[in-house]
């Protein structure tokens, strides 16, 4: 399997695009209504996310991200059972798998994800979101830990803000451990990691920024417009979704689609494309299917040149600040 580079200081190999398996799994009773379940509409079963496995790692996108908390592990499980067989796959979860969680918690956590992952070693294990009353340095310690016990391979962290990400930093750092990268959302319709200081830490600490929802939850596919919404829940009623902000975006997929032809790409790919073509950033766009796994997969194989990221950078000033 051939990687592109490492993630943050870490040693790991990883692609320069992972996939997200948010979506994933079988959820039971009330998981099944897990916004992971709901946001976007229904998943597409067992087969369907089997093929976008095996397809993503087939085009070299053999990280999966996926946490304790979508659709109370069922994600985590699935992944587990589509991983049992195969040694080139790469997972990153996260923890804590609920909102009642203590520093305390951490090992019990640690745990019950390598059970329903059916591992020994959690890749990249990740902090899913910092909460006021859950010390930053005791959590490091803790992940330190975990991984010179040899169940986690590299430390990073999800929804930091620069200050935060400076704090773990350096906690890890005094146990000569590297936090290897911070997952937050960035795309093309979400630019805040630019200018709140947030991609400035990553470039200066040699931390991989890890895109979610790279795609803006399907916005920038090209598919959804004022007259073909979206299904799910989050999608019908969040206003990033609405007819108003749908009809606003599409200048920026006209855009896509002018630059995408020049490839014989779509807009997804080139979306993806915009975000890869920066070197310390790697977007796990969710598929929840072979064909969305394979096309997007398809944005490691081209280039944009520097006056096509210009030229999406300046169509998309607005959604930047
Ligand atoms: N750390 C965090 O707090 C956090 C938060 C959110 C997400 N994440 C991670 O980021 C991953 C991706 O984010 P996301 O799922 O929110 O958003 P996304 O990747 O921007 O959008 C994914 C959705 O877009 C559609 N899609 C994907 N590829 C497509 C293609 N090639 N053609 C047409 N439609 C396509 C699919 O939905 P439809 O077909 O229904 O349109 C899919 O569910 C998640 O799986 C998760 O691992 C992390």
């Amino acid at each position: 399997m051939e990687h592109d580079t490492t993630l943050g200081r870490s040693d790991l190999k990883v692609p320069r695009l992972g996939v997200g398996a948010m979506t994933w799994g079988d959820a039971k009773g009330l998981a099944r209504f897990h916004p992971a379940k709901t946001a976007y509409g229904g998943a597409h079963g067992f087969e369907e996310e089997k093929q976008a496995f095996e397809l993503s790692i087939e085009a070299g996108a053999n990280l999966f991200d996926t946490a304790a908390m979508y659709s109370g592990g069922a994600s985590e499980r699935r992944l587990g059972e589509l991983a049992r067989e195969k040694k080139h796959v790469l997972i990153a979860s996260k923890f804590p798998g609920g909102f009642s969680f203590r520093a305390e918690g951490f090992p019990k956590e640690l745990d019950a994800s390598l059970a329903r992952l059916g591992r020994e070693t959690i890749d990249l294990y990740q902090h899913h979101f910092p909460v006021r009353g859950v010390s930053i340095p005791k959590l490091m310690d803790q992940l330190a830990d975990a991984v010179e016990a040899g169940k986690v391979k590299a430390v990073g962290v999800s929804n930091y803000s620069a200050e935060q990400m400076r704090e773990a930093h350096t906690v890890l750092a005094k146990r000569g451990i590297p936090l290897a990268s911070n997952q937050v959302e960035y795309s093309l319709l979400h630019r805040q990691p630019e200018v709140n200081g947030v991609l400035d830490v990553c470039r200066e600490l040699g931390i991989t920024l890890i895109a979610y929802s790279p795609l803006a939850g399907g916005r920038l596919t090209g598919k959804y417009s004022a007259q073909h919404r979206a299904g799910g829940l989050f999608r019908r009623i969040l206003p990033q979704y609405s007819r108003r902000a749908l009809d606003a975006i599409q200048p920026v997929t006209k855009l896509l689609r002018e630059i995408g032809a020049r490839y014989s790409k779509t807009p997804s790919q080139v979306a993806l494309r915009w975000l890869i073509e920066n070197p310390i950033v790697l977007p796990i766009p969710g598929a929840k299917n072979g064909r969305q796994a394979t096309e997007n997969a398809e944005s490691l194989k081209f280039s944009l040149t520097a006056e096509e990221v210009e030229a999406l950078n300046q169509a998309t000033l607005a959604w930047r600040n």
